[in-house]
């Protein structure tokens, strides 16, 4: 079976096509390298043994992306990552968010139609229900108005691909990513973030290793046990297993619906501290922090129902918060040399 991963040299994408390798897939990546590195390719070959077959291709341009599937006629899915992805800049850069967002996935499902492929995995995020009002968040819960470009091209995404899947053979599965975080086990692929992080994890890291001076923490005033936010943490491994069960759930016709939704997260909230003394525990090491304001559009807490994807993908996430920040810590390491 031939899968193309559109942002498979990206963090999520590079340890999915790892995992779909493992069982057996032939994976085709195309990506644009806009924030990854080629680099990706020999370690994903290095963990898994096979080089997979790579093509750099800006997916918001037509022509090379017909290109693309005129070259692979043979292929038998897709997992679509390849997005940008920064909160803040698609707030000052909107445009640059929604033409890519928007136009890499509209190419995308237009030669998916002209060459009958048929399955579609989609990276959403938990970002679409903002703030909920009822947490555990389930699958069901309202869609609140964006808070980001960013967030509404992953909304209107959504919305393109129900709307093809109505009035062509097209069918999806789409994907609602908690907050992932750590890296592969060994160590050789995880999150590389372009400049200054923004998130909680990769700045964490980069404290302790002495690239940054000290993580901000934002926030110390809200209505949570330590007064600091929460979220729901899912190990990146697990999180690219979860993309293998779509796809094979897709292929072997077990979905029931030509559009189906998971949140993909472990069921367990965790605050900012708690991270953080995590990875105090687990690398040994203190970390310089300062608690600062809130920072605009964040929400206070939320985690996953997983009830849902537990029984119907018959997926779960396995790895606790420790091995996260571990592998994260080793990932870094390995980055600075040592
Ligand atoms: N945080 C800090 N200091 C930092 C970075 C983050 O205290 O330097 C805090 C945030 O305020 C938040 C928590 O750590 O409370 C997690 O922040 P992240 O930036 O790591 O993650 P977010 O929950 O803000 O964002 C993530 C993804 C987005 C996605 C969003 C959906 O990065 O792509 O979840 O909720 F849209």
């Amino acid at each position: 079976m031939k899968i193309l991963v559109t942002g498979g040299t990206g963090y999520i994408g590079s340890h999915t096509v790892v995992e779909l390798q493992k069982k057996g897939f032939e994976v085709i990546i195309a990506d644009n390298l806009s924030n990854s590195s080629i680099d990706v390719i020999d370690s994903i070959g290095k963990i898994t043994g096979i080089k997979p077959l790579f093509e750099k291709i800006d997916l918001s341009e037509q022509e090379p992306t017909k290109d693309l599937f005129s070259h692979y006629p043979d292929l038998n899915s897709v997992i679509h990552f390849a997005a940008y992805k920064a909160v803040g800049e698609s707030v000052t850069m909107p445009l640059k968010y929604y033409q890519n967002n928007l136009c890499s996935l509209i190419n995308l499902l237009r030669e998916m139609e002209s060459h009958g492929i048929r399955d579609i995995v989609f990276s959403s995020s938990c970002t679409v229900y903002g703030q909920p009002d009822i947490l555990p968040v389930t699958e069901t819960a309202p869609i609140k108005k964006a808070a980001s470009p960013y967030g509404n091209t992953k909304q209107i995404a959504e919305e393109i691909i129900t709307d093809v899947s109505k009035v062509t053979a097209i069918q999806a599965i789409l994907l609602r990513y908690f907050n992932p975080i750590g890296a592969h086990e060994s160590a050789l692929i995880g999150e590389l973030p372009l400049g200054v992080p923004n998130n909680l994890v990769p700045y964490i890291t980069q404290t302790a290793i002495g690239k940054r001076d000290f993580l901000n923490v934002w926030g110390k005033d809200y209505h949570t046990p330590d007064g600091t936010a929460i979220r729901d943490y899912i190990h990146v491994v697990d999180l690219a297993m979860a993309h293998v069960t779509a796809i094979e759930r897709m292929l072997e016709g077990k979905n029931k619906q030509k559009v189906e939704v998971f949140n993909l997260g472990t069921g367990i909230g965790y605050s900012v501290l708690d991270v953080i003394k995590s990875f105090e525990r687990t690398s040994k090491e203190k970390l310089n922090y300062k608690f600062m304001e809130r920072r605009p559009g964040d929400v206070e807490e939320v985690w996953a129902d997983t009830e849902f994807a537990n029984r119907e993908l018959g997926w779960k996430a396995e790895r606790g918060l420790d091995e996260m920040t571990l592998s994260a810590w080793r990932w870094e390491q390995r980055l600075a040399g040592l």
